[in-house]
């Protein structure tokens, strides 16, 4: 398949780069065509693997991965004219809607009653959007058997076969079935980011970014 990516940071190059092990064609976009880490990942990794533009990146993909920093998605959506790109497209929303302002800071940009997957969709109204795999370090989300437990990977998005499509990818990754949870609408968004804080939190304590949540239920 053809996989558009936004972002050239560490989650953009982790989702690419496996991606292109699984055989598909991706292609990284970012501010500029000519962006330095882009370009690195390219020649390290062949054939299968380009760069441009985000609006190039969209355009190239059925698929896209929004793998930019929160407080600016919603502007890389304009910068890559998404409402005509992206039309009819899978967007697949990683990101989390940090304030950056401060660098110590653990404040969301949208919380409670909004979330950035919700202005995301908002913004692309004939783009489905899904969210997933924002909870975790990115290391694990192409790569859940790290842990060598069940743990759990949530998704939400309003449409149910562009769900489907992103499950699909999930398991590719090798997440199992039982270890996707499907929490519904785009509205679930909220609930997701609202755990990077608690995500940081747990940083904090341990020192260690390579955990996930599992979630486990009392026999009843
Ligand atoms: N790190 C993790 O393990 C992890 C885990 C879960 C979720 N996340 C989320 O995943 C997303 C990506 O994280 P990351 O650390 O890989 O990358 P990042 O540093 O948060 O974002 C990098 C991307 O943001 C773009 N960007 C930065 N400022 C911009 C601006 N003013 N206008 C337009 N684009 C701008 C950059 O564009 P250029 O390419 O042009 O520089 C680059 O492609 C974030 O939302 C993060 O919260 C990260």
């Amino acid at each position: 398949m053809k996989i558009g990516i936004f972002g050239t940071g560490m989650v953009g190059e982790t989702i690419a780069g496996r991606l292109v092990e699984l055989g598909h064609e991706v292609k990284m976009g970012s501010r500029s065509a000519a962006n330095e880490k882009a370009t690195a990942w390219v020649t390290k990794t062949g054939s299968r693997a380009s760069h441009g533009t985000f609006s190039d990146a969209a355009m190239f993909g059925e698929i896209v991965f929004n793998c930019t920093q929160g407080a600016v998605s919603l502007e890389v959506l304009k910068l890559a004219n998404g409402t005509q790109t992206l039309k009819e497209k899978i967007l697949i929303d990683v990101s989390n809607p940090l304030n950056t302002d401060n660098e110590a800071s653990t404040a969301l940009l949208y919380c409670n009653d909004e979330s950035l997957g919700e202005r995301l969709q908002k913004a692309l109204p004939d783009t489905h959007v899904v969210k997933t795999l924002n909870t975790m370090w990115c290391g694990i989300m192409v790569n859940p058997r790290r842990v060598k437990e069940t743990h759990h990977v949530y998704l939400c998005g309003n449409n149910i076969g562009a769900k489907t499509r992103v499950k699909e990818i999930l398991r590719s990754f090798e997440w199992a079935q039982e270890e996707i949870l499907d929490l519904g609408g785009i509205d679930a968004a909220r609930a997701t980011e609202m755990l990077l804080p608690l995500w940081q939190r747990i940083y904090g304590a341990t020192n260690s970014f390579a955990f996930n949540f599992k979630i486990v239920c009392a026999s009843h």
